[in-house]
């Protein structure tokens, strides 16, 4: 478990609580990786830190950034090279509205979303090929190159061309081949390939652009939704909010079919307006532990972890951010007992 900074350890205290109420034979171990690390130390993380991370089955991370680091040193310091060292290259989002949580667009429910986002984690506009001449002179230039590679789009389209056929067999693939006229139009390339092996899969791709609008105008015309790294990050924030907000959202960075272990985390930043008010919405991280719980290949736990958040969403207590005034300990609390109930504890 990796606390990180701001909101993360209020948040990811209480999935830990959650996950130990299954009363499973885990052990955790805790990394004080992040900012006040990388003041102590100059770095975010210690050198062997994917070492220490592969001796481990799984990590749960809040998630990493201060006021007082900036931001392209805290994310460039443990989340990028954990994502791309490890080569964890499908970021998994599943932007599900559930039950009692209040929907910010008019007249939908818990019905009308339920879409499930297959992010590519470790190449396109995050590659981290780039660079800066002529600092502080008016002829200054930041140059930042997309890299899109054919195995690396191949294995995240298939990835989420596999997961449309146990839902609804749609899958939409986010792209900018208009504008974009080498690295799109390559991932559209893939893309049709891969879709002529999946015929029982509805393929279709549609401009990133319209494809923000149309997450807002009908979500529920979505079922997978294949995206690059930057499409992909920016996309999830929309339908984070669309399932009730930051706080709601979870995510499971994999490396599908190998034994590398997979890092679970909130969609969430580290919130420094809200930081040490304890007044987070834990949900978001609960639902991370239910994603880290199955890949452990405890099925039933990671069930019962999800059935115990949507029952603490329908009935309450609930956070402000998503309509209540409970604090983020009340909410893990609830969570807490609504597991051990159905654990039998
Ligand atoms: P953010 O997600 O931290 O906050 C955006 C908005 O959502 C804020 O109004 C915040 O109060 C709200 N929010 C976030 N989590 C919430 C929760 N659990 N409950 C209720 N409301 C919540 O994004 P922002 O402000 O752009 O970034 C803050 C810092 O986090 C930056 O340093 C950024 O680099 C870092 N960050 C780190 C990530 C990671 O480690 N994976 C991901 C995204 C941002
Ligand atoms: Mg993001």
């Amino acid at each position: 478990m990796l606390p990180g900074d701001g909101v993360g350890p209020e948040v990811i205290v209480q999935a830990q609580r959650v996950v130990d109420a299954l009363g499973l034979p885990l052990e955790w171990t805790e990394l004080p990786w992040g900012s006040a690390y990388w003041h102590e130390h100059g770095r975010m993380m210690p050198e062997d830190a994917l070492d220490v991370l592969r001796a481990h089955d799984a990590c749960l991370m809040g998630a990493v950034g201060d006021p007082s680091v900036p931001d392209h040193v805290s994310l460039w310091g443990i989340i990028l090279p954990i994502r791309q060292k490890l080569d964890l290259w499908a970021n998994l989002r599943p932007a599900r509205l559930l039950d009692g949580i209040p929907c910010p667009l008019a007249g939908r429910g818990a019905a009308d979303v339920d879409m499930l986002f297959v992010r590519e984690n470790t190449e396109g506009e995050y590659a981290g090929v780039g660079g800066r001449a002529h600092e502080g002179l008016a002829s200054e230039v930041g140059i930042e190159t997309s890299v899109f590679t054919r195995a690396g789009v191949e294995r995240v389209v298939r990835y989420a061309f596999e997961l449309a056929e146990s839902r609804r067999g749609v899958v939409t693939s986010a792209t900018k081949s208009n504008a974009s006229r080498f690295a799109y139009v390559l991932w559209d390339d893939v893309a049709e390939e891969v879709a002529a092996s999946f015929p029982a899969v509805r393929y279709e791709r549609v401009l990133v652009d319209a494809l923000a609008a149309r997450m807002v105008r009908d979500p529920g015309s979505l079922d997978v939704v294949v995206a690059s790294n930057l499409f992909g990050d920016i996309l999830t924030d929309i339908a984070a909010a669309i399932q009730g907000g930051m706080g709601t959202a979870a995510s499971a960075n994999l490396a599908p079919g190998s034994p590398t272990p997979g890092l679970f985390e909130p969609v969430h930043g580290s919130a420094p307006d809200i930081a040490g008010r304890g007044i987070a919405n834990p949900a978001g991280a609960i639902w991370s532990a239910s994603l880290l719980l199955e890949h452990l290949g405890e099925a039933a736990a990671a069930q019962a972890v999800l059935k115990a958040l949507e029952s603490v969403c329908r009935n309450g207590p609930r956070t402000r951010d998503v309509g209540g005034s409970a604090s983020t300990r009340e909410v893990g609390d609830a969570v807490v007992e609504a597991v051990s109930l159905s654990a039998g504890r």
